[in-house]
């Protein structure tokens, strides 16, 4: 064999394996969040409203449809000495909230095709506005949780598929003109 036939040769099986497994893996359910506001952006106290879409052909795998709302302050730095450098790090939860949307059991098990899961949760009336600095940030976002349990690279395993939508809290309700 020549050199171009054996790395064809070793390449194309390996490159359909890959797309066979991508298709199995990845097309087979779609999670997406919208929220209800068009604006993306909420007030201390206020509600946020939105809906988790699934839209699934192995619905005998999924075990949950999960909800979260996570406000996070996160904080890094290095303060350097003689011989060495302090690291700082810290970490502050606004609201960290969970809701079970949907939960497998006997009777509830037939959730092929297209679902809209509705949410709602409020902001708390201490969050402080979201930031994004060198040295730390504040972030908000919506979290969707769908939890499996199938066969999975050849072995019956749990597993979960993650989505994330961020939003921005605002403080000062005057900067409109
Ligand atoms: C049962 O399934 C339906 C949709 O098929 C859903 O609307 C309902 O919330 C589910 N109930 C529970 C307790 O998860
Ligand atoms: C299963 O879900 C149904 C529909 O939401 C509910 O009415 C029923 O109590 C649940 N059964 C069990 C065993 O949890
Ligand atoms: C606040 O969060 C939103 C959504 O992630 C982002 O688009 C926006 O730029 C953030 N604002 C600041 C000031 O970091």
């Amino acid at each position: 064999m020549q050199k171009k036939e054996l790395a064809l040769f070793l390449f194309f099986p390996l490159h359909s394996l890959f797309f066979f497994i991508i298709v199995l893996v990845a097309k087979i359910t779609t999670v997406e969040i919208s929220l209800d506001s068009k604006t993306n952006v909420f007030f201390p106290n206020s509600e946020i409203t939105g809906k988790i879409y699934l839209n699934t052909i192995e619905a005998e795998t999924i075990q949950k449809v999960n909800v979260k709302i996570i406000g996070r302050a996160y904080v890094f730095f290095l303060v350097r000495r003689y011989r060495s450098s302090l690291q700082y790090e810290s970490e502050h939860y606004y609201i960290n909230a969970n809701e079970c949307l949907w939960k497998f059991n006997e009777t509830n098990q037939s959730l092929n095709g297209e679902y809209w899961f509705p949410f709602k949760f409020v902001i708390p009336s201490n969050a402080p506005a979201n930031v994004s600095e060198e040295f730390g940030e504040i972030q908000y976002f919506i979290k969707a949780d769908i939890e499996f349990y199938g066969k999975k690279f050849g072995g019956y395993k749990k597993y979960n598929e993650f989505q994330y939508y961020g939003f921005s809290v605002c403080t000062s309700q005057t900067e409109n003109p």
